[in-house]
């Protein structure tokens, strides 16, 4: 679905845009570790995200597992953004207690749809009733933005939201992002992103632009400036959540 794809890049997006992010790993899987790792026995899991405007200092990725975070040890860290386990139950309860807002990433696809649907349903659920304030996200990965498919995901779209709305008519905090607004494209960047790790090579997120554009730099900002605006998160940053 993209869980760890789209937490590390939206921790992208906000750092590009000037802040430190935390990246909390509650995956037994493990994956931020490893891709944003220096060296295979490094503890340290860390990137540096220059800044978009040369005079500013440039922000760390920071990546932690959850029984390693204290957050007084990061007093300045204003976002702090989990990549949950699949198994909703392995999420630390103490932890999804505090989520200000989660993001369930989803996919446009006709067999998947219905499924899909009852995914994120049981997901919001799940988290609500753990959590009475959070406000949760579905947002659309791995969308095809070619012409030749925009009435199937027209189509697509609309029987997604029908579907969620049987949830989100009754809890006014749950909403579906409509992909006009954010939604983040199938791109082979994001396909291949962690290569460095067969390469050996230094972590990177995958934002390097392709004759001066890349898709997933401008669906993640797009994603975390749609989060500024539908979200207190800003509220919630100032107050040091
Ligand atoms: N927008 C996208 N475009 C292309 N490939 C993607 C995209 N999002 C995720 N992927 C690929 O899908 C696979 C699964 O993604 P991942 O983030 O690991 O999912 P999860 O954490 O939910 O298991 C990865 O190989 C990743 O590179
Ligand atoms: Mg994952």
């Amino acid at each position: 679905m993209g869980k760890t794809t789209v937490a590390a890049h939206l921790a992208g997006a906000f750092a590009l845009m000037g802040h430190d992010v935390i990246l909390l790993d509650l995956d037994p899987e493990r994956n931020l570790r490893k891709l944003f790792s220096q060296d295979i026995n490094d503890e340290d899991a860390s990137v540096f995200v220059p800044p978009i405007n040369k005079n500013e200092t440039g922000t760390t990725i920071t990546v932690l597992n959850h029984d390693e975070w204290q957050p007084e040890d990061y007093p300045d860290i204003k976002i702090t953004i989990c990549d949950c386990s699949p198994v909703l139950d392995k999420n630390p309860k103490s932890l999804v207690e505090k989520f200000d807002y989660c993001i369930i990433p989803t996919t446009l696809n006709p067999l998947g749809v219905s499924k899909n649907c009852d995914v994120i349903i049981r997901t919001f659920k799940h988290i609500r009733r753990l959590n009475s304030q959070a406000e949760m996200f579905a947002l659309i990965n791995n969308y095809h933005s070619d012409q030749s498919f925009t009435n199937r995901n027209q189509v697509l779209r609309d029987h997604l939201r029908r579907s969620l709305s049987k949830y989100t008519s009754t809890d006014s905090k749950c909403k579906f992002i409509d992909p006009d607004a954010a939604k983040i494209r199938y791109s082979k960047s994001l396909l291949y992103w962690g290569y460095h790790i067969v390469e050996g090579t230094t972590p990177q997120l995958a934002f390097n632009s392709n004759g001066g554009r890349s898709h997933p730099r401008t669906d993640f900002l797009q994603l975390a400036e749609y989060l500024e605006e539908h979200t207190t998160i800003d509220e919630l940053r100032r107050q040091g959540h």
